[in-house]
């Protein structure tokens, strides 16, 4: 049967979209899970972006793409010579680098955006491919806004790339304007239209701004289309990518439609997923398709009751294939030892005895304060242990106040080593009057958790801090304000 590429941009286009930045460690671990969830490809960032992001897709290309097996690690370029050579430092040490290098060839951007002409854009796109090749076997080369491009000076760049060795050239929708019909003919054409297209896979990056970017996707594999590009949860620029997840299970469950497979673990989907949402903080609405969390909740009546006689009658996937379990062990203050470390497990945590001796503490702490336990608690306290950011200053005591009729007040103490911080400040409602107390002025991301959500608030604040005293680990910090 015919394979899929599934190239993964999770790391690159779906990390640069706001609210979604990854440091340099939470990258990596994503790129663990994205290998064992069994990509092809794996986008990791686009190095000369920032210094960060350099030493992000070198670290994956380090830790992750030095292992047998693992996907092409590859790193994005614009056409410029150092943007390439900057790519290859961070990609190299991969056993399997690819240089993603990309130029718009759509009249808007010449005109508007990058002021040159038809001519001066194919030369470039050329030296840079030809530039690339000199280092690294796997090129690719994408015409950025490719569905509002002139078809012919299109397919006229395309096939001067392939020649100049471009082994995968990539048809982005970067703007989300294509519609799946008109979507697949384009792609279909480009075949009869670029002499040498044979020579170089076809592929295609779909955005979602009108809703139609895995339909997009789709029906582009439909008329011989052989990689995606795609993102975990479908995050990326604006209305995001192509969800990774909705494409892998749509050519799973009608394999009898697109007669095509991908190499992808299905049943690393679910966990992914979450990995994703515990890191960025950014969970999935619940109807989304696959990993929502009503995605196989059935409520109406004549639904349950069609499910309890026989599940085919109103599923099409199981649970299990995306690795949702569905006789999930309740969690609380009896589970023992063994059950969280089977529970763990299965959300893709492989702890050591040291580590799962502390997590078991932490759960019998929360148990006592909690009756039932859900998996994004397990998934904190685990993921609040593997902590990345060096807690220089702790929550040493904090006491509010609110009510009808009063105003929200505040007093936290902080520590950081024998220095001692204490504040007292008022607020619309207790967590801003806690949050006036701790410090302001500047917006950065942070996490907590705690039973309480003003201690929670409170914590998630102070991550924030830390991650502000860590810059390396905090590239998401804005300045917002006066
Ligand atoms: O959307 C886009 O055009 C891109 C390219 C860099 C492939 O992300
Ligand atoms: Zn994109």
């Amino acid at each position: 049967m015919d394979r899929v590429l599934i190239f993964d941009t999770t790391l690159r286009d779906g990390e640069q979209a706001p609210g979604f930045s990854m440091n340099a460690g939470e990258k990596l671990e994503m790129a663990r899970q994205l290998a064992r969830l069994n990509v092809d490809v794996i986008e990791a960032g686009f190095p000369i972006s920032s210094d960060e992001d350099f030493e992000a897709t070198r670290e994956v290309a380090r830790q992750v793409g030095v292992l047998e097996g693992a996907p092409i690690i590859c790193g994005l370029s614009r056409v410029g010579l150092m943007d390439i050579d900057r790519c290859w430092e961070a990609v190299k040490y991969a056993r399997r680098p690819r240089i993603h290098t990309f130029v718009a060839t759509s009249d808007i951007h010449l005109k508007y955006k990058l002021r040159k002409s038809r001519a001066e854009v194919l030369k470039a796109a050329v030296e840079a491919v030809k530039h690339a090749r000199a280092y690294c076997g796997d090129v690719e080369f994408s015409p950025e806004d490719a569905s509002r491009s002139d078809f012919d000076y299109m397919c006229d760049v395309l096939e001067a790339v392939i020649d100049a060795g471009a082994g995968t050239v990539n048809i982005p929708d970067t703007v989300g304007y294509a519609i799946p019909e008109e979507w697949a003919q384009r792609i279909a054409l480009i075949r009869d239209r670029v002499k040498n297209s044979s020579k170089s896979v076809i592929s295609v990056h779909c955005h979602n701004d009108l809703g139609q970017a895995v339909a997009n996707s789709v029906a582009a594999i439909r008329v011989g289309a052989r990689q995606v590009e795609c993102a975990v949860n479908g995050i990326g620029e604006r209305a995001g990518n192509a969800s990774l997840e909705e494409i892998v299970m749509a050519l799973h469950t009608r394999k009898d439609f697109f007669g095509v497979e991908t190499r992808v673990r299905t049943e690393e989907i679910f966990k992914t997923s979450r990995l994703l949402s515990h890191i960025t903080g950014v969970h999935v609405q619940p109807n989304k398709a696959i990993v929502g969390e009503n995605a196989f909740a059935h409520e109406a009546g004549i639904h349950q009751d069609g499910v309890l006689k026989e599940k085919l009658t109103y599923e099409i996937m199981r649970p299990q294939d995306i690795g949702r379990a569905t006789n999930k062990l309740v969690m609380g203050k009896h589970s023992g030892r063994h059950a969280l470390a089977a529970r763990l497990q299965d959300l893709g945590f492989e702890l050591d005895e040291g580590a799962l001796g502390k997590a078991f503490k932490r759960f019998k702490d929360l148990a006592d304060r909690k009756k039932e336990i859900f998996d994004d608690d397990l998934i904190s306290i685990v993921k609040d242990d593997m902590a990345q950011v060096p807690e220089t200053y702790s929550l040493d005591y904090l006491h509010s106040i609110s009510g009808t009729g009063i105003i929200p007040s505040a007093t936290v103490r902080l520590k950081k080593e024998e220095q001692v911080f204490q504040d007292s400040g008022v607020g619309d409602g207790p967590v801003d009057a806690v949050l006036n107390a701790i410090v302001d002025g500047t917006l950065v991301f942070g996490k907590g958790t705690s039973t309480d959500v003003i201690e929670a608030s409170a914590r998630a604040y102070i991550n924030a801090v830390n991650r502000l005293v860590h810059p390396a680990k905090g590239r998401d910090v804005q300045e917002v304000g006066p």
